[in-house]
């Protein structure tokens, strides 16, 4: 509106729909969902190193010469990346900005039988700061490998090694991935009402998938830590 004023002309209508709650939730979702995606493909990758260096550093061989020879040298990774980048992006700006939204449009305190709803978005919002963080650390960790004491470039399965041969390594990624499990949970239940679940049903089958969504996820990328605490990968 205020826009239209100042212009003169009217707001497009992804400009309107972006200015919307709808909007940013939509926004929301779909980056999330874009993200869930990587995520699973990267546990099922991480998973790898159960089979010893060789499967798991040939596969991040395999990694960088994706789509050769139609596509360059690590060309598809960084179009991975590049995706992965603007879906973050999108995600932490309609976040903030949904809640300056909620914020603005709270004309008291929460009420008692608010109380919940307000748990549920402290969880999301703290766990999104976590991973966020998180990410930052982990591409320190196991992509620049600035931060990882014993790095060997090019070796993927020694460096997972070497991260979990410290205590504060292994604090590190398990508490990211319970706060993950969590975030998954409630994200993925969230999306798929912004999305529309539809019938009463389908929101129940729904709410089993985020459930399962998320152990399998922490299942999945904690057990690496796990297993080289255990002595199983070594
Ligand atoms: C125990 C858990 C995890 C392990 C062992 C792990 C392992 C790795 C390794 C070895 C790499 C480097 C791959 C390479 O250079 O070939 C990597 C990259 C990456 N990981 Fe993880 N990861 C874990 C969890 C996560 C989680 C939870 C996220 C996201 C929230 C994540 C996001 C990424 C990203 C964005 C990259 C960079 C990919 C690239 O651009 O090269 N990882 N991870």
């Amino acid at each position: 509106m205020a826009l239209a004023t100042r212009t003169g002309r009217r707001p497009s209508t992804t400009r309107t729909l972006w200015d919307s709650s709808v909007g940013k939730k939509t926004v929301m979702a779909v980056s999330g969902l874009i993200m869930l995606g990587y995520l699973v493909a990267h546990m099922l990758g991480n998973l790898k190193i159960f089979f010893g260096p060789e499967e798991f550093n040939g596969y991040a061989h395999w990694l960088r010469t994706l789509g050769s020879p139609f596509l360059h040298h690590e060309w598809a990774l960084w179009i991975v990346r590049v995706v992965l980048l603007a879906a973050v992006i999108a995600h932490a700006v309609s976040a903030y900005q949904l809640s300056r939204l909620a914020i603005g449009a709270r004309p008291v305190k929460y009420a008692h039988k608010r109380r919940r709803a307000a748990y549920a978005t402290r969880t999301m919002r703290w766990g999104g700061v976590i991973l966020g963080l998180f990410i930052v650390w982990h591409l320190l960790d196991l992509t620049t490998l600035t931060v990882n004491e014993r790095a060997w470039a090019g070796h993927p399965y020694e460096n997972v090694l070497a991260t979990f041969s410290t205590w504060y390594g292994n604090t590190l990624y398990i508490v990211a991935m319970a706060a993950l499990g969590l975030h998954v949970r409630h994200g993925f239940w969230s999306a798929a009402q912004t999305l529309g679940a539809g019938n009463a049903r389908r929101e129940r089958t729904l709410k089993l998938l985020a459930n399962a969504l998320a152990l399998v996820l922490f299942a999945g990328f904690v057990s690496v830590p796990v297993a080289v605490m255990a002595g199983v990968v070594n």
